[in-house]
């Protein structure tokens, strides 16, 4: 089962022309609701003088073309590669738009925190009902001036639909570019791919990536290992009914990965990188390294960094000024490539895919 949402298996119905149109006009459709929605935001801020103006660079015209170039082609990568095969069509049209209507106006209410937490300079307020202990310091931090950072109910509902504005509707476009480079490279050794594969989603969140996952290879026996237990609750509630197989999820930190060495085919692993202090992201490296298998693969994607598109550079600098992101200003010109070799990894292969970039790399069989 490939999709959970009714419109979404109503897509493969229609022919394929249509089906493009449909892809192309729901892109563009979220790409100016977010941009809509993040002018009108700032609006509002200031209007009500609620946070002071984020001290962020102007983007020339040039890079914002290139921005608008960049999401061109990965939407039509993205199309290419369904149309292909490598996932089912209808995950393109996966939207769950009961919970857009359900969430969206809670993003709304919820501003008035958002802005308290800027005006005050305050990163790390939690309710005093959510018990604080056992988790490291660099993450009891309100990430992207999430009410209660990623220990919220509010948070959890929230953050699939907060990434997809962030990134104008092509978070999961992103997300999905993982899945032609691992089949590829599982495609060198076809038996592993026939066979049932056991994967690992490390920091799985909300879930999208083992969605995506279950969709791709639905005989994988599939794993998520997440710190946040309300995350967890909604990537339970998320991956309910999606495949045969119900992925098990763990709360577990990945520095300390709960499970033996040399267990897993694959390990994903999306946008946590930046999240992390320097020496927990090699630490999470080298864990991903001890429970692969001899020969299993890791899949790394996070932000794009400074090296990948040097002209992008403002627009990098400005996400840590508009939301609260305190590693990743380091992280965008960490050298990532010197932490996956010091793990042990080797055959590492990088790529950009327009915000995002992925790292495949492998653990020497
Ligand atoms: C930006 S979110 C990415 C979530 C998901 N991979 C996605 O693609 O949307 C970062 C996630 O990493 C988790 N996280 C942060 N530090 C962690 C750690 N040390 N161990 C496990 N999970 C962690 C957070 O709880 C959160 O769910």
């Amino acid at each position: 089962m490939a999709a959970s949402n009714p419109f979404a298996v109503f897509t493969e119905f229609l022919p394929t022309d249509w089906q493009q149109t449909l892809y192309q006009t729901q892109q563009n459709g979220k790409a100016v609701f977010s941009l809509a929605h993040k002018n009108i935001q700032g609006q509002v801020r200031q209007f009500l003088n609620a946070a002071p103006d984020p001290q962020v660079n102007k983007l020339s015209p040039e890079l914002l073309n290139s921005l608008t170039i960049a999401r061109d082609q990965l939407l039509a990568k993205d199309w290419q590669d369904a149309e292909a095969g490598i996932y089912p069509k209808s995950l393109l049209f996966d939207d769950d738009w009961l919970s857009f209507v359900q969430y969206y106006p809670q993003v709304w209410f919820d501003l008035g925190a958002v802005w308290d937490k800027i005006r005050n300079q305050t990163h790390q307020q939690f309710d005093p009902e959510i018990d604080l202990s056992g988790y490291p310091d660099y993450y009891l931090q309100n990430f992207h001036h999430q009410t209660d950072g990623y220990l919220g109910e509010l948070s959890a509902n929230l953050y699939d639909l907060q990434v997809d504005l962030l990134f104008n509707g092509t978070s999961d476009a992103m997300r999905r570019r993982i899945l032609k480079l691992i089949k590829q490279k599982l495609g060198a050794d076809g038996d592993r791919q026939a066979s049932r594969l056991t994967i690992l989603d490390v920091a799985c969140g909300t879930g999208r990536t083992l969605k995506f996952l279950a969709a791709s290879f639905p005989q994988a026996s599939l794993h998520g290992i997440d710190l946040s237990p309300t995350y967890l609750r909604k990537a339970q509630q998320n991956l309910t009914g999606i495949s045969k197989i119900f992925p098990q999820l763990s709360q577990g930190n990945a520095e300390a990965l709960p499970y033996q060495s040399n267990w897993f085919d694959l390990i994903t692993n999306i946008y946590l990188l930046h999240e992390l202090p320097t020496p927990v992201r090699q630490t999470v490296l080298v864990e991903c390294f001890r429970v692969l298998k001899p020969g299993g693969i890791l899949m790394v994607m996070d932000s794009i960094q400074v090296k990948d598109r040097p002209e992008w550079e403002p627009m990098l600098e400005n996400f840590p000024q508009l939301f609260h992101e305190p590693y990743y200003r380091h992280y965008i010109n960490d050298d990532i490539l010197t932490h996956l070799a010091k793990a042990g990894f080797v055959d590492v292969e990088e790529r950009p895919h327009c915000f995002s970039k992925s790292w495949l790399a492998v653990k020497p069989a």
